[in-house]
C-alpha cells in the first residue's frame, strides 16, 4: 500500500513563507512525519514538491502509487491539468490545505480539484498532511 503526497508551490518555502498563515513547521518536518506515520502503519510513502504544474502532472502520470495526498497550493484555483491528471488515473485522492482556503480571499474558495477527490481537509494546518494519511489507509482497506 503506496501513498503518493505532492506538494505544490511555494511550499518548499514552509516555515520562513508568511508564517502567520501558514506556521513555522517546515517542508522537511512535514515529509519526516508523514513518513514516520506511514511507517507506522504499515504503508509505503513517496514525498514529491513541484514548483511547475507539468511537473506535478507528471508525477501524478507516472509515479506509481495506491493513493494520492496532495497539496497543490496555488494551482488549487487555476489547474485543470492537475484536476484532469487525478481523474485520469483514478486513484484515490485526498485534498489538503494548511490553511482554510474558505476563510480567506475569494479567490481561494474555488477549488478545482475537490470534484476529483474523495475528500479535503482545510484549516487544520500542517496535521492536515496526517489526517490525510490516516484518511487514505482507511480508503484503500475498505
Ligand atoms: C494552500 C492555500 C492556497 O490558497 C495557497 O496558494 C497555498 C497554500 C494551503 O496549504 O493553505 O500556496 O494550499
Amino acid at each position: 500500500m503506496k501513498i503518493l503526497v505532492v506538494h505544490g508551490p511555494n511550499l518548499n518555502l514552509l516555515g520562513r513563507r508568511e508564517p502567520d498563515v501558514y506556521g513555522s513547521t517546515t517542508l522537511d518536518d512535514i515529509n519526516r512525519q508523514v513518513l514516520a506515520l506511514a511507517e507506522e502503519l504499515g504503508m509505503e510513502a513517496e514525498v514529491f514538491q513541484s514548483n511547475s504544474e507539468g511537473a506535478i502532472v507528471d508525477a501524478i502520470q507516472t509515479k506509481t502509487f495506491d493513493a494520492l495526498v496532495i497539496n497543490p497550493a496555488a494551482y488549487t484555483h487555476t489547474s485543470i491539468a492537475i484536476r484532469d491528471a487525478i481523474a485520469a488515473v483514478g486513484r484515490p485522492a485526498i485534498e489538503v490545505h494548511i490553511s482554510n482556503i474558505h476563510k480567506r480571499e475569494e479567490f481561494r474558495r474555488k477549488s478545482y480539484i475537490s470534484a476529483v477527490v474523495s475528500g479535503q481537509i482545510s484549516g487544520l494546518g500542517t496535521e492536515g498532511y496526517l489526517l490525510a494519511v490516516r484518511a487514505s489507509k482507511k480508503l484503500l482497506t475498505r
